[in-house]
């Protein structure tokens, strides 16, 4: 009790203490244990990143093999795990399977649920690791209504993961370079974001001392949501509707302007950039080299363009500083990738996995309290129950 502090969405309040990310909003400057995220996206891959984010350095050559090994050896899901995926239609959002299938995998692995030991917590992290590209893979196979491939412990995980996604029935299957570059680009640049509203939830879900994979299921819920990680699908959505309707960028910018509207330029705006989100000047780069590299066209990428030209001159989104986020560029590179727009929050999911887990690890080693958030009551005074025939 005492005192309490209202701080709605948390603007203020710092709700942890943490080692893993740090971002300077007003230079636009993010780092992943304190390597610049531009040198990490150019010269890493994910499962470098993956272990950077989860044991705090980067690894040498025997510390790399002993964790992709470890992950290797859980790159399958229970043949029951499957049933699960039938009887979802086909129309179902996939982030709403990946949310159930991630809560389900916890009954197939009961056991990682007893996180007593730093050593139970790595393990608990590298069977998720492991199965979620499946669970991230099958989601898209539902959609197309193909059927599940199975992992490949020959391939590294991105390259695992794009197989399980792409490989069709009778058909060699080769990898595309440009293709897999790509995605581990992408994924790199969402693998953390300190104290965002899916990893708060994570952490939150965690703090009950609730199992990891509950946790994350949570945390893919908060994900989906078109403030969050969902507005990489609304931007596309935004984008066609504006090519739909003629193009006219100016007009929607004015739209994103008037309150009364109550439509939003997605993709613009963060709760802590003040400046360009590092990540998007990465993304809008990396989707101009891969169109160039696959030879492809989209109009989508030139209307995309106009839009954040004609914003980042409007009074409006300069007063309040409002530039591009993540989500900008890079429902356009899926898209140019072959994945369904409404994939594009799992690739999202898929990618924020090892900052969930590295938070919920974080937390459980540092013996954070469980989360209590306080509130300011409003509602009405006390009073006596009536009747029925009284009210
Ligand atoms: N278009 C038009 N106006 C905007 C936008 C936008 N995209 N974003 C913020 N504003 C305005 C907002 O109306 C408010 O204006 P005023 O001061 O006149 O009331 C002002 O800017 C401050 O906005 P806010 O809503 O108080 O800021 P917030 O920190 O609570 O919200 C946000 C941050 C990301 C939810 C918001 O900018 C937004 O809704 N953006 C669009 C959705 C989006 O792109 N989300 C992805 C975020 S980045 C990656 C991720 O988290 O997944």
């Amino acid at each position: 009790t005492g005192l309490i502090t209202l701080d709605l969405g948390y603007k203020n309040t710092g709700a942890t203490i943490s080692e893993i990310t740090y971002l300077d909003g007003d230079k636009g400057e993010l780092f992943y244990r304190g390597y610049p995220i531009e040198q990490i996206a150019e010269k890493s891959n994910f499962s470098e990143v993956m272990y950077l984010l989860l044991h705090g350095n980067l690894p040498n050559k025997d510390q790399f093999s002993t964790f992709e090994n470890g992950i290797k050896k859980y790159n399958f899901v229970a043949d029951e795990m499957k049933r699960l995926v039938d009887v979802f239609p086909r129309s179902a959002h996939p982030m709403g399977v990946l949310s159930s299938l991630t809560s389900a995998l916890t009954a197939f692995n009961p056991k990682s649920v007893d996180v007593s030991s730093k050593e139970d917590l790595d393990h608990a992290a590298e069977m998720l690791i492991a199965k979620f590209s499946h669970l991230c893979a099958w989601t898209y196979r539902k959609k197309m209504g193909l059927p599940i491939n199975h992992g490949d412990n020959s391939l590294n995980y991105v390259e695992n993961f794009y197989k399980m996604v792409f490989r069709v029935p009778n058909k060699e299957f080769e990898l595309d370079p440009t293709v897999v570059n790509a995605l581990d680009k992408l994924l790199i640049l969402h693998a953390d974001h300190e104290q965002n509203c899916s990893t708060s939830t994570v952490r939150m879900v965690g703090s009950a001392h609730t199992g990891l994979f509950a946790s994350v299921s949570a945390g893919i819920g908060a994900l989906w949501g078109p403030l969050h990680g969902g507005a990489n699908q609304a931007v596309i959505e935004m984008l066609e509707m504006i090519e739909k309707d003629g193009g006219d960028v100016a007009k929607y910018v004015d739209k994103a302007k008037n309150k009364e509207d109550n439509f939003r330029l997605m993709g613009f705006g963060h709760r802590v950039y003040k400046n360009f989100d590092p990540r998007a000047k990465i993304i809008k780069k990396a989707a101009d080299d891969i169109f160039e590299a696959l030879g492809i066209e989209d109009k989508a990428l030139d209307i995309a363009r106009q839009l954040e030209k004609v914003a980042l001159e409007d009074e409006y989104f300069i007063e309040r500083k409002l530039y591009p986020n993540v989500d900008f560029y890079s429902g356009i590179i899926y898209r140019a990738l072959g994945i369904p727009t409404e994939m594009f929050t799992v690739m999202f999911a898929l990618g924020r996995l090892p900052g969930w887990i590295s938070q919920w690890k974080e937390m459980r080693l540092h013996n954070d309290p469980i989360g209590r958030p306080r509130q300011v009551y409003q509602g009405a005074t006390p009073r006596d129950y009536m009747e029925m025939n009284q009210r």
